[in-house]
């Protein structure tokens, strides 16, 4: 996911911002970096406005009108994500008195593209809360939590992608005696910054298999930390909840739903359908009806795969009539194809590992992802199926699976990591790109590895 903001965005926002990164002092972290990242409060609290100099670029900040949904981050540093000022959350329990699901819109930068945006709370055997990928605390998101009635004792952030870790140090002071947990090996982009710069503090590292953390017992790790794969290591966190079967993921697999989920907005929805620039520029030459969009289903339904395609696929070859290339990649668990083409094609020994450990040791019978659909029941073949596209790239050589579930896996691979070569071309000439100036790695393709080791 990561990769897809930072390609959308080749020039950083950060030379336009003038800020100047003195020495990381808690003054200038507590202080300036306020500046950069309000969290105003409805009218009452007059204090915080003082903060408001910096975020005058943004006309609209008295829009606010108290639902509890304000939600204000001036830059989203270093690219905006939105939405900017009001973040619907929608809770809806995924086991009974035992997992929650907390969601948001997140849009991209000031796109008409959103998806969803997941963070998964789990009650613990102590009572308290466990809660992974925090989402934006708003009033809202906060109270929804407090109606559990249960205290959150440990904050996760299971990745180093920037949507996720924005929000760790902002929801973590909401609950300041909760611990927080942190993947490892942490950087961002297009500055390496610190942690502490994200406003997270005294942080734990997750290890992985790692007996010690304090829910080991309940909950299994295992980590997924990636060689660099062009800008940095790609790395993820995956957890077992034992008692309800449950896996939970980041953002290696996804199951896009037909529909759209409920906490994309109307608005970003019919935006998207709306044939605007993006869909004159991806579609070279034929006739773009210009009509205004009407609030129907039908439209709301396009304005869905539109944006669906375009974050798969950056950049779709038929936005126009977006339905048949939806329907390939809806209803089924698969890879993101930016996530298998700018980083697990690059690193399949070590992806192929995490997921032949995760599918050899927990016996898991929903997914329950950060974005798209979730739960999602689907069981350790699926999983595995959504990965088949590894087998090829590492060739004969790799194969250690027993041969029928091998033959299944990749029947059912086939069907799972198929996309539409239309769809893929942005991608790969991007990802060629990308090799050509050095930004990624160049894939490993399995017949080259044979090669390599014969010689
Ligand atoms: C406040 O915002 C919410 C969410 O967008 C909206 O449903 C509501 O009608 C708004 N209320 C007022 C008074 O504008
Ligand atoms: C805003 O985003 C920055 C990261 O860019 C984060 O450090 C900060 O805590 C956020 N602020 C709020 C109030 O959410
Ligand atoms: C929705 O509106 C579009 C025009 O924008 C129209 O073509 C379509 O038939 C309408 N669908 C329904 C279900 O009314
Ligand atoms: C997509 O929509 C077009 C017209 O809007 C229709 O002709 C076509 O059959 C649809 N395709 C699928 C796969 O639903
Ligand atoms: C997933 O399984 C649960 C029962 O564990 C069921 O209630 C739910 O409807 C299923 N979801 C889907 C999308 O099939």
């Amino acid at each position: 996911m990561v990769a897809a903001i930072a390609v959308s965005f080749p020039k950083s926002t950060l030379l336009q911002n003038p800020i100047s990164f003195g020495e990381p002092s808690p003054n200038f972290l507590g202080g300036s970096l306020k500046v950069l990242c309000l969290n105003i409060k409805p009218r009452q609290h007059r204090r915080d406005f003082t903060n408001l100099v910096v975020a005058s670029a943004s006309p609209t900040i008295a829009t606010s009108n108290g639902s509890g949904r304000f939600y204000f981050n001036f830059t989203g540093f270093p690219f905006p994500l939105g939405p900017f000022l009001n973040r619907r959350t929608i809770r809806t329990e995924a086991v009974k008195d035992l997992i929650w699901l907390f969601e948001q819109e997140q849009a991209l930068g000031f796109s008409s593209v959103s998806t969803n945006i997941r963070m998964t709370v789990i009650k613990l055997k102590s009572g308290g809360l466990w809660v992974h990928a925090p989402i934006a605390p708003t009033d809202e998101c906060i109270q929804l939590i407090k109606e559990l009635g249960a205290p959150v004792e440990y904050i996760v952030l299971p990745t180093f992608a920037y949507e996720h870790k924005i929000f760790v140090g902002p929801f973590s002071r909401k609950f300041p005696r909760a611990q927080v947990w942190v993947a490892p090996r942490q950087w961002s982009w297009p500055l390496n910054l610190p942690l502490e710069f994200f406003g997270i503090f005294r942080s734990k590292t997750l290890k992985d298999e790692d007996l010690s953390t304090p829910w080991a017992d309940e909950i299994e790790q295992k980590i997924l930390s990636s060689p660099e794969v062009g800008i940095g290591p790609y790395v993820e966190v995956a957890f077992y909840h034992k008692r309800s079967r449950t896996l939970l993921v980041t953002d290696a697999v996804i199951f896009v739903p037909r529909q759209p989920p409920e906490c994309i907005s109307k608005e970003s929805l019919l935006a998207s359908a709306k044939n605007g620039l993006a869909v004159k520029i991806l579609s070279k030459g034929k006739e773009v009806p210009d009509e205004p969009v009407v609030d129907n289903k039908t439209n709301r339904q396009k304005g869905w795969e539109r944006m669906v395609l375009q974050i798969l696929f950056l950049g779709p070859s038929n936005l126009l009539e977006p339905n048949a290339s939806f329907a390939q990649m809806s209803q089924k668990l698969i890879v993101s194809p930016i996530v298998k083409t700018l980083v697990f094609n690059k690193v399949p020994e070590k992806v192929r590992d995490w997921v032949d450990g995760i599918s050899r040791d927990w016996r898991f019978k929903r997914i329950i992802p950060a974005h798209f659909a979730a739960p999602v029941n689907v069981s350790r073949s699926d999983f595995r199926a959504a990965f088949a596209f590894l087998d090829e790239l590492l060739g004969e050589r790799y194969v250690t699976r027993p041969s029928l579930s091998l033959l299944f896996t990749s029947i059912m691979g086939k069907a799972a990591s198929y996309f539409p070569p239309d769809d893929m071309r942005t991608l790969s000439s991007l990802d060629q790109f990308l090799v050509s100036v050095g930004a990624v790695k160049k894939t490993v393709s399995g017949k080259k590895r044979r090669d390599s080791i014969t010689t």
